[in-house]
């Protein structure tokens, strides 16, 4: 473990990269007011249940820290959302998202991979989050939803404005006092739903043949998304669509070169290449941590959790739990089954993990076919994003062949 730390410089906000973690498997901190979750079995079961833990952590932050003019609406954002409008809305959603319209997609993210790869190559030098991981699965979701994906920059300007943070927000102290700019925060918010206001309006116009005009489209039972639905539902899609696929293929990468003897093994075998992704994602979850609220008192891992309280379900430390993973900080693409919980569990399971599977699949095949060895440079070190609940690399420079 110490090699991993050491060789890539893992900041202690990463501590469940930082070896085994002792205590309870839920905590309360009282300097932010939240309840941690950290055992595999209480993930599991709070994930279950969503009656008891709702997915709506809105309810329970402090007044005024959210927006709450008309601009700013949180309706659709199917995260967000409880049964039974959960299940309504993912059914309407999945019907325009379905797993045929993804497995079609496979000869495109073959070529972009290919011609990201050449560009790269012409460059003479290939940072592998820069020139593949990041424009990827950002062009394949621009194209899929129907925005140009010329306007990539704009969209990386918008995540990076959302994510990249690294202030934590207490639950204990009111918005005024709290050391976070929400202008700031909320500003490419706004932008995104701006800029998807108009395409799905676009679409309601002149339809044309992509994701956002099925979505304009979709109807079950004679329901209809409204449009502040549908421009919710496409940021979320624009957003979990790339940031996390990006981490996948980037992670992925790091743990090949991290472990060489399974690098070799993947080479000598291809088709192991799923079982290397699964293991990526537990090793190095890429949604590091969930978000719950309590609908009502409850007991779990040990400790007694009132109602109303806000929870942070640390995915990335449950896929270390040896009560589940034996010798969880060894990345053993052999473990079969793998149920790790980076995608998550139950009614919330990720929409885009066939997507998801399927780019780092595709890129991981390409990869390994044209590069001979897949090697970070040592003179030149990979970066960890320094979001706390984000585990992913956006630098990952690798020494290249000539
Ligand atoms: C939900 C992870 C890629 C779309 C989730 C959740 C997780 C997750 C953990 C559950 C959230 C919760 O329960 O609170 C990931 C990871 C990805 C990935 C690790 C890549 C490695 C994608 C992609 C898309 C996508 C490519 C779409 C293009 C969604 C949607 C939901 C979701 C729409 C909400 C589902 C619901 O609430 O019913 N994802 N995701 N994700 N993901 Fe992903």
């Amino acid at each position: 473990m110490a090699t991993i730390v050491e060789r890539y410089d893992i900041s202690k906000q990463h501590f469940w990269l930082h070896g085994p973690r002792s205590g309870p498997a839920v905590e309360f901190d009282p300097t932010t007011g939240i309840w941690n979750v950290y055992g595999y079995p209480e993930m599991h079961d709070i994930l279950g249940d969503p009656a008891t833990f709702s997915s709506d952590t809105m309810r329970v932050l402090p007044k005024g820290l959210m927006p709450d003019d008309e601009e700013f609406s949180l309706s659709g954002f199917l995260t967000q959302i409880d049964p039974p409008e959960h299940g309504k809305l993912r059914k309407l959603v999945s019907s325009a998202f379905t797993r045929r319209i993804v497995a079609d997609l496979e000869p495109r993210i073959a070529a972009l991979t290919h011609e990201l790869l050449d560009a790269a190559r012409e460059r003479g030098r290939l940072e592998l989050v820069t020139d593949l991981a990041y424009p990827l699965p950002v062009i394949v979701i621009a194209e899929l939803l129907g925005v140009p994906s010329s306007d990539r920059a704009l969209f990386k300007q918008w995540a990076d404005g959302l994510f990249e943070r690294d202030q934590k927000i207490s639950l204990k102290e009111p918005a005024e006092t709290q050391d976070v700019d929400l202008q700031a925060a909320f500003a490419p918010w706004r932008e995104m739903t701006r800029y998807l206001a108009d395409h799905a309006a676009e679409r309601r116009r002149r339809p044309r043949a992509d994701l956002l005009t099925k979505l304009v489209e979709a109807d079950v039972d004679g329901e209809r998304l409204p449009d502040d639905q549908v421009v919710n539902f496409a940021i979320v899609l624009l957003l979990a669509g790339h940031i996390t696929t990006t981490m996948l293929l980037g992670n992925t990468v790091l743990a090949l070169d991290a472990f060489p003897e399974q690098q070799e093994r993947v080479r000598a075998d291809r088709s192991t290449i799923p079982a290397v992704i699964e293991e990526s994602l537990r090793f190095f979850t890429p949604f590091a941590a969930l978000g719950r609220s309590t609908t009502r008192e409850v007991e779990i891992g040990g400790a007694t959790i009132p109602a109303d309280q806000m929870l942070l379900l640390w995915a990335a430390v449950a896929n270390r739990d040896p009560r589940q993973f034996p010798d969880p900080d060894v990345f053993d693409p052999g473990r079969d089954p793998n149920p790790h919980l980076a995608f998550g569990r139950g009614i919330h399971f990720c929409l885009g993990a066939p997507l998801a599977r399927l780019e780092g699949r595709v890129a991981m095949e390409i990869l390994l076919d044209r590069l001979p060895s897949l090697r970070t440079d040592p003179g030149d070190p990979a970066v960890f994003m320094p979001t706390p609940t984000m585990t992913g690399v956006r630098r990952l420079p690798l020494v290249v062949q000539p």
